[in-house]
């Protein structure tokens, strides 16, 4: 059994896709299952830790002892993050957030006529990114990157630009990372990185968890 030792600290994660519509019958969206966040949620739970989920459309149980939220769109995932960060020590990104939006969304189900169809989309606000530039910001804030190459490049890119304590990067090439039940992680933060080999995500979670606890009372944080 391990010790608790995020006993008193609040985590909120991010899981899931955000749908973003087109018409009240068509979405914009990313893949993901929910499988790697809510082993995260469980995983912080087991550790102590409070932990409310913010979650996309998934078909998961909620994980024992979780506070979960669901939302739809970027935009709500946002809000809701926004609004649970001040008495939050560790923020956690893991949800494949849409990029963009439709502009305008029709209210009425768009009808096919054979001619090409245009979307406008406007750019969704950076969740994880507006997080870790807050007044209030968690004492560690960590993010995943999800990549087709160019893993080791991409992600510390993410890590830099975004103002992240962590990234822990997965290789989403031929689909094996969305719905699988295995993951394999790269993780860095400013001055070092991990490898966390293939492995089934709830494990995975378990010695992601142990890394960001680690690092986080590394920290000197109250
Ligand atoms: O759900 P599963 O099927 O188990 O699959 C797991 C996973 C592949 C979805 C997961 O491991 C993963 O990689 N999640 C992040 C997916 C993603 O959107 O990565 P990204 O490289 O596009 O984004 C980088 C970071 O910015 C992520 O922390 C993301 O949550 C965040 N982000 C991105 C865009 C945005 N508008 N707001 C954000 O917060």
């Amino acid at each position: 059994l391990r010790p608790p030792r995020l006993a008193g600290k609040q985590i909120v994660i991010t899981a899931g896709p955000t749908f973003e519509p087109i018409d009240p019958v068509r979405f914009l969206g990313n893949h993901s299952s929910g499988k790697m966040g809510f082993a995260l949620a469980a995983a912080a739970v087991d550790a102590g830790a409070t932990v409310t989920l913010i979650s996309g459309p998934v078909n998961l149980s909620t994980p024992k002892g979780v506070t979960r939220i669901d939302v739809t769109t970027a935009t709500q995932m946002y809000s809701q993050a926004m609004q649970c960060i001040e008495a939050c020590h560790i923020f956690i990104g893991c949800a494949a957030v849409a990029d963009y939006r439709v502009a305008q969304p029709a209210s009425q189900k768009h009808k096919k006529n054979s001619q090409p169809l245009s979307l406008s989309l406007i750019e969704n606000p950076d969740i994880i990114a507006a997080v870790a530039s807050a007044e209030h910001r968690p004492a560690m804030v960590i993010g995943f990157a999800a990549e087709t190459e160019n893993l080791a490049t991409y992600a510390k890119t993410k890590l830099k630009t975004k103002k992240l304590d962590m990234i822990a990067a997965n290789l989403v090439a031929q689909g094996k990372v969305f719905g699988s039940d295995q993951n394999a992680l790269q993780v860095y933060w400013p001055d070092g990185e991990r490898q966390l080999p293939l492995a089934p995500k709830t494990r995975l979670a378990q010695d992601l968890m142990d890394l960001i606890t680690e690092h986080y009372h590394a920290k000197d944080t109250t």
